[in-house]
């Protein structure tokens, strides 16, 4: 004789059998699994059974809770794998996908990457210093007289605390040998800003490349061959290279670089790309003031320090007719560059 509970055993299975969806398999699991369930009120009959029947009846009532529960699971495990292939069923995997669209490097970017890693190859760490600045730093520390032009709030950014936004990335000179005793190889590419009035040509935020090195015995001649390097790395092996005597209050004596090349449109022409010169012994002397020791002391130590203008870097090499494209974010423009 079959135990009533291996007949409920039977009848669930085959309702679970036949459940034809999702909500008809949830009423047979209440109907046998719920807390009034039939497997439910069979534990409620076992409290009231002879004692030597109990292990007996527990045992079955065990396993048929087991093989009903298990096969409700089962069955719900088939109706979710139905439901996810009907889900996919009308895509069709053989089409192509939608292409991500891919970005690229703004043209700045590139030129910036490119001089970098020019510059590390010959030895340069990478310096930086903060574009708001001390007026300290920006033009008294950098040998500035305080009549300088520069300093006029017509040509410079000034916060109402009298600090400021440094007119040029020179002030990371300053900031590079306070933080180091030489000798001190670095670049510090950067933002500065001007009040000048925006053209083609200028605008209120534009790119430096700073450079400085300090050691025993530098001269004229390792600045000459430094950036004439850089410049051919640059602009192409065949590219002249001259140097124009000018003035820097920071560097005595001071050179401005024009470089004539095929690689620009118009290779006739010398164009203007570089500041530099041999570090003005006075910019060692307001360093050592600064850190209150002679690590810097002029007659030991000499150096030179250089300002590239990336603005006008990529305009030359990209013939970019307009600084302010630089900024717009004209897809167009910048597509170009891809
Ligand atoms: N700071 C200068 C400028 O913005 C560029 C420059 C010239 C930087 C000579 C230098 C330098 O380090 O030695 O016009």
């Amino acid at each position: 004789m079959t135990h009533p509970l291996e007949q409920l055993r039977a009848d669930a299975l085959r309702d679970i059998a036949s459940a034809e969806d999702e909500r008809l398999l949830e009423a047979v699991r209440i109907r046998f699994l719920g807390r009034s369930g039939a497997v439910s009120e069979w534990s409620e009959k076992m409290k009231s059974l002879p004692k030597e029947e109990k292990p007996i009846v527990g045992k079955l009532l065990n396993e048929v809770r087991a093989a009903v529960t298990a096969a409700i699971e089962a069955r719900a495990d088939e109706f979710r794998a139905a439901r996810e292939s009907a889900a996919v069923a009308n895509i069709d995997i053989s089409l192509p996908g939608t292409p991500g669209e891919k970005g690229a490097l703004h043209p700045l970017t590139q030129i910036l990457d490119r001089s970098i890693s020019i510059f590390r190859r010959m030895g340069f760490a990478l310096a930086e210093g903060p574009d708001v600045e001390t007026e300290w730093h920006c033009f008294d520390a950098l040998n500035t007289p305080p009549d300088h032009p520069a300093r006029n709030e017509q040509d410079t950014f000034y916060l109402r605390d009298g600090r400021l936004l440094r007119a040029h990335t020179s002030t990371v000179q300053i900031r590079a040998m306070q933080a180091a005793a030489p000798p001190i190889r670095v670049i510090a590419p950067g933002a500065a800003y001007r009040r000048d009035e925006i053209d083609a040509t200028h605008s209120a935020q534009f790119h430096q490349i700073e450079g400085l090195y300090v050691d025993e015995k530098v001269s004229v001649a390792d600045l000459k061959g430094t950036l004439e390097f850089f410049l051919r790395e640059l602009f192409g092996a065949d590219t002249a290279v001259r140097f124009r005597p000018h003035y820097f209050p920071f560097t005595e004596p001071s050179f401005e670089i024009d470089v004539k090349s095929k690689a620009v449109k118009g290779g006739e022409q010398w164009i203007e790309v570089c500041g530099c010169g041999m570090v003005h012994p006075a910019v060692f002397e307001a360093v050592n003031a600064a850190r209150g020791d002679s690590a810097y002391d002029p007659e030991k130590w000499t150096g030179f320090a250089f300002g590239l203008g990336m603005d006008r870097l990529a305009m030359i090499l990209f013939d970019i007719p307009d600084i302010r494209l630089f900024a717009q974010n004209d897809l167009r423009f910048l597509r170009q560059f891809a």
